[in-house]
Parts: structure tokens; sequence; C-alpha cells
């Protein structure tokens, strides 16, 4: 049997006096509502089952040491010296970006050994950083005895430890899922004022299934900041009828009137139009409209596909097969995009054939073997007493 992670965590750090504590922060699927969310928009992100443990011990010193069950790297932060980015620290940059940011905020951490471990795929685009950075705020802080009750601020944290320490310009959904994600439900966040709900996520005979392409998202952080830029762009042309709220809110008309260039107006149809879309999917998921809520899905796909071009062959493949499949009433890529997972809102029942189907069909196209993962919406960031 495989040793339990407190077992690991005493054998990769020999045992201590200290208390042993363990913290898990979950993963996330957008459900709708694609590369708005720095454009002042409604996103609809939900927390997953799955997601990272991080097992810890404070230290007596002024050490901080990483390690993760899924990888050889050894990581060592000297609280006492400046804390920089370095390419040879690999995923270690994430919690060293946190450590850094908390300690220039005069929170008073405390050495600590941490042992990593996760249920997430990496590199699939279920914000496995994310989760990483909610996750090392909410441990060290806790360790500190500090608050952690203010679940927003430590989002805030990790998408600037993102944007600043990492160099990804992202968005706050990721962040914000991953920490206050609520069990069966949706986040319905509006991205320009930071005020959301949970809209409940009854599927009825319906479940969302995780397709993962297997092929790691590429360039994707240049693709990312190029996109925005690309929306920047769009706003500084349209001057003075600029929304202050983000690019959701200009009108299509706005953008024919001002932005002669193809690709730019083709960035900002699908912007304008993805708001529209979350609106209308919020509306459909509360009525209990699930055609409808699939034909959204897919339909967010396409503009991702045709307008935003963040899809690439694989998820386009994917997608095509989803929804070519028995039982499928919608498919669409989720996160950044250009490779990772897309999802789909298949009939139960249907699931093995779906899968299957899916499957062939895709290996058939690209000689990569897919993975699918049935998902509940969950809880966010939270102390846990057992493995998660
Ligand atoms: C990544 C970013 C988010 C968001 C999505 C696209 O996941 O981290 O902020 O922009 O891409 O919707």
């Amino acid at each position: 049997m495989r040793p339990s992670v407190v077992e690991e965590f005493v054998h990769v750090y020999s045992p201590g006096s200290h208390e042993i504590r363990s913290f898990f922060a979950p993963g996330r699927v957008n459900l709708i509502g694609e590369h708005i969310d720095y454009n002042g928009g409604l996103v609809m992100p939900a927390a997953l089952t799955q997601g990272i443990t991080a097992t810890c011990r404070p230290r007596s010193d002024r050490l901080v040491r990483l390690r993760s069950r899924e990888d050889t790297l050894s990581i060592e932060i000297d609280l006492d010296r400046p804390i920089t980015p370095d390419p040879a620290r690999g995923w270690g940059n994430y919690p060293a970006g946190v450590v850094s940011e908390l300690l220039l905020r005069g929170i008073n951490l405390n050495g600590a050994d941490v042992l990593f471990t996760t249920t997430l795929p990496q590199g699939a685009g279920l914000s496995s950083s994310a989760a990483m950075e909610v996750l090392t705020a909410f441990s060290l802080l806790t360790l500190a005895g500090a608050p952690t009750s203010d679940l927003k601020a430590i989002a805030l944290l990790g998408q600037k430890v993102e944007n600043q320490f990492i160099g990804v310009n992202c968005g706050i959904m990721d962040q914000f899922a991953v920490a206050l994600g609520k069990k069966d439900c949706a986040l319905l966040l509006n991205c320009e004022s930071q005020e959301y709900h949970y809209v409940p996520v009854a599927l009825d005979s319906h479940v969302l299934v995780i397709m993962d392409t297997a092929w790691q998202r590429r360039l994707t952080d240049s693709k990312y900041n190029e996109r925005r830029a690309q929306c920047d762009a769009v706003l500084r042309l349209l001057g003075e009828d600029a929304p202050r709220d983000g690019l959701v809110h200009a009108s299509w008309d706005q953008v024919l009137f001002h932005v002669s260039d193809p690709t730019l107006r083709r960035r900002a149809r699908h912007v304008i139009s993805e708001q529209t879309r979350v609106e209308q999917a919020s509306q459909v998921l509360a009525s209990g409209n699930l055609a409808a809520f699939g034909r959204l899905l897919t339909a967010s796909h396409t503009s991702l596909r045709e307008d935003y071009e963040v899809t690439g062959p694989h998820l386009d493949t994917i997608v095509d097969a989803a929804l070519h499949a028995t039982g499928c009433l919608g498919a669409r890529m989720t996160g950044a995009g250009f490779g990772g997972c897309a999802i789909a809102l298949v009939e139960q029942e249907a699931v093995p054939d779906f899968t299957a189907s899916v499957r062939s069909a895709y290996l058939r196209e690209t000689r990569l073997e897919p993975a699918f993962y049935e998902t509940h919406a969950a809880d966010g960031a939270h102390e846990t007493t057992e493995e998660e």
C-alpha cells in the first residue's frame, strides 16, 4: 500500500517534534467566460475535487524547504535573504514568489518543511500554478498564526505573484476559483468589481467530463501576454469611446468604427460575444436548460477558435470528437488554451461510450492518449485532516 502523505513527509524530512499539518487547494475548471477576466468580464469557474496538498511542519530556524512527491527538485528558501525568480527553481518559483510577497507585506513567517502532493495533471490548464500560489499563502499564513479568512486577499496576492514574480500577465479568475470555490457551485465572478456569487451547478442526469489532450500548453505565456496586449490595443483605438470598465463593455459598432485591423476586430468580437454567452449561460443554468447551456459551451469554443485563435489542433480535435460522440450536449476548451484540457457536458449514462469514442477518434488523429476525468465542483483552499 502507498504510504500516507504524513508517513512520506517523515521519511523525506525525518521525524521531528513540531506538529505536522496539511492544507489543500483545488485546481479549477472554467465553465464559460474565457479570456475575458482581464477585460472586465463575467466568468464562471468552479473549483475541482482534484488539487494540491501541502503537508507542513514548522522549523526552528529561518529556512523554508520545499519538496514534491511528484518531482525530484529540492528547494530551500532562506527567509533572511532576498528572494528573486530563478529558472533553476522550476515549480518552486510559485511558492518562492509567495514567500517573497508575504515577507514584503511584513508577515512574520516561520521556517517550515513542506511536502507537496498533487492529484492535478501538470501543465493541463487546470490551474496548478494558481493552486500552488494560494496553497502556499494559506499554509504559511496559518503556520505564522496570521488570519486566512480573507480568501479574496489571498487570491489577489497569488495573482500579483503570477504577474510580477512569474511574469505571466494573468487575470484574477484562477486564483479566485481556487481560493473561493464552493462544493456543487460555480462562481459567477465579475472581474471588474470583483463581486461574485455562487451559482448551483445542477446538471441533472449529466456530468462534466474533463478531457485532457495530453498536449502540454506550449508558448502559452507569450501568446497569452500577446492576446492581452491586443485587447489593450483595441482599447487604445477606441479612444474616447473606450469603456472604463473593460473591453467586454464596448459595442461591436464602436469596434467596427474605430478598429480596421481584421485581427484586432476578431479579438474584440470574441471578448464582446463571450460576455453575452456568460450572461446567457447563468440564466439557462438557473432554469435547468442544459441543452441551451451545452450550445453556449460549443459557441464559446468556436469563438475561441475562430476569433481569439487560442485553441490549436489538439483542442479542436478533441472538442470535435466530443461533439460527434453519443450523449454530448456541448464542449469547449477551458483555461488559457493552446493545449491542456477541454470540457464536455455529457449524459451520465453515456459517459463510457462517450469516452471510448472520443479516445479512439482523438488517438487516431493525434497519436496521443487523452485522459478523462469526471469532475464535481468542490470547495476552495482549506486545512485538511485527511488525505485528499
Ligand atoms: C488563464 C489565466 C486566467 C484567464 C484564462 C483564460 O487561465 O490565468 O486569468 O485569463 O487563462 O480565460
